[in-house]
């Protein structure tokens, strides 16, 4: 009989595990607590925006292989393999991750689950957690020593989540006992025939390479962003120090992008929250480093709204277009986006902002009502004094210097992500600064 699969939590992660088991052929129900999200699941829309996937969600729920329901208890009692997804967001005031809605899902599935179901964690977590929930669940229901634990960290990256689900560059399993690895084996083995690395290792170290593999992405960019730093005190450009230094295998070019740093719902938290669980567990000078990669990070922010006042005087008053609103493009997620937190402190100190992005509009009204936003990025142009690139979306590029500098008051641009083709703007009029470059 083929392995029935749960997803318990249909966020971000949970929706494109969800989606991805279905498209390997198992049968796969999803959890999901809050009815708005349910609903759009239900009937196969995608609750955001992420490239290819909404096609997938809806072949599988109208072929009958997914499906979602509010009813922890039925798919508890249903599934054999149930994926734990639910969200760990950073505690308010606090650099802690907020474990409450993982508790409250070993609770609700703790009377119903399976006997003999594999409980496998995917969620980004404090080491030490797996034993934690099993802790939990003994404790509601002392005689399910029969329900099984491992954890298995996902790795993918928003607008590329299918196909880093499908095709990620390792599967990780952390484990107490072989037969459960044996049944992750059989869950994964379209992958792992295709040659996709496996590891099989404990669940503290499973827990860990999640924390790690952020934390070593994380710190790769504040390390590029604080050479940018020293070129912008030295007069140097960190656009071409990055490519020297990449050519270096042992390097690599990938990830040291120098610009208005790191946002999202994973890297900014992961780091902060990794930092946290090392003091609890006497381990905390080992990261001490990660609470400068965070700074390095967040005065970025800071630096664009230097490169704007040197150029122009005080904000105060002016007209600036923000490019971009997402934390990455391809994405409507703005959760600890950079562009957005320098659209608030341009607000803050009295700026007329006007923030323009294809796809997170909705949610940056959300999280940033005070601005003004448009999906047309001419609107945004239309009398700016200065324009900020801090989001890498495709059209950014491929505007065309000469054809938009007539919309707007002063043709004074900052590149906040060191892609545009400076020469070319430059030879169409405008002055161009970036971080980390003399230009
Ligand atoms: C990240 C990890 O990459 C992924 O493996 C994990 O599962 C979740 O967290 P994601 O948050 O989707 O994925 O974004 P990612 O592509 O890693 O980018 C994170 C941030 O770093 C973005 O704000 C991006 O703009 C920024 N970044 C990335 C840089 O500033 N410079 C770079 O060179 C690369």
């Amino acid at each position: 009989m083929s392995i029935r699969i749960s997803v318990i939590g249909t966020g971000y992660l949970g929706a494109t595990h969800a989606a991805a088991m279905a498209e390997l052929g198992y049968e796969v129900i999803g959890v999901e607590v809050n009815p708005e999200r349910l609903a759009s699941l239900s009937q196969g829309h995608l609750p955001f925006y992420e490239p290819g996937l909404d096609e997938v969600l809806l072949a599988n729920v109208r072929n009958g292989r997914l499906r979602f329901t509010s009813d922890a208890a039925e798919a508890a009692a249903w599934a054999d393999v149930q994926f734990l997804c639910v969200g760990t967001p950073q505690v308010a005031g606090s650099d802690a991750a907020d474990m409450s809605y993982a508790f409250a899902a070993i609770e609700a599935l703790a009377p119903h689950i399976k006997q003999g179901a594999l409980l496998v964690g995917k969620s980004t977590v404090p080491v030490g957690t797996t034993h934690e929930l099993q802790r939990r669940l003994l404790e509601i229901a002392p005689d399910r020593t029969d329900v099984r634990f491992a954890w298995n960290p996902e790795f993918l990256r928003e607008g590329f989540a299918l196909e880093d689900t499908l095709h990620p560059d390792r599967i990780v399993i952390g484990v107490s006992d072989e037969a459960d690895a044996d049944t992750l084996r059989q869950v994964y083995a379209p992958m792992i025939t295709e040659g996709i690395p496996l590891i099989v290792t404990d669940v503290t170290t499973a827990e860990l390479v999640k924390v790690a593999a952020n934390s070593f992405l994380a710190t790769k960019i504040s390390f590029i962003n604080a050479m940018a730093e020293v070129c912008e005190a030295a007069g140097g450009d960190v656009t071409t120090l990055a490519e020297a230094i990449g050519h270096d295998v042992r390097i690599g070019s990938r990830f040291l992008g120098a610009g208005v740093g790191f946002g999202g719902g994973c890297l900014p938290k992961d780091i902060r929250a990794f930092a946290h669980r090392a003091g609890e567990i006497g381990a905390g000078p080992a990261v001490a480093f990660l609470k400068e990669v965070d700074l390095i990070n967040l005065r970025r922010r800071e630096r664009i709204i230097e490169l704007v006042e040197t150029e122009i005087g005080s904000v105060t008053g002016r007209r600036i277009a923000v490019l971009g609103a997402t934390f990455k493009p391809d994405s409507d997620d703005v959760r600890d986006s950079p562009a957005l937190a320098v659209s608030r402190r341009l607000h803050e100190l009295g700026a007329i902002v006007t923030v323009h992005d294809p796809k997170g509009v909705e949610n940056a009204e959300r999280a940033l009502p005070d601005v003004a936003y448009t999906t047309v990025v001419t609107e945004a142009l239309s009398g700016a004094e200065a324009v900020l690139h801090l989001t890498e979306w495709r059209e950014y590029r491929a505007l065309e210097p000469k054809d938009v500098l007539p919309l707007v008051a002063n043709p004074f641009i900052v590149d906040g992500r060191n892609v545009l083709d400076v020469a070319l703007w430059q030879n169409q009029g405008w002055t161009v600064r970036a971080p980390g470059r003399t230009l």
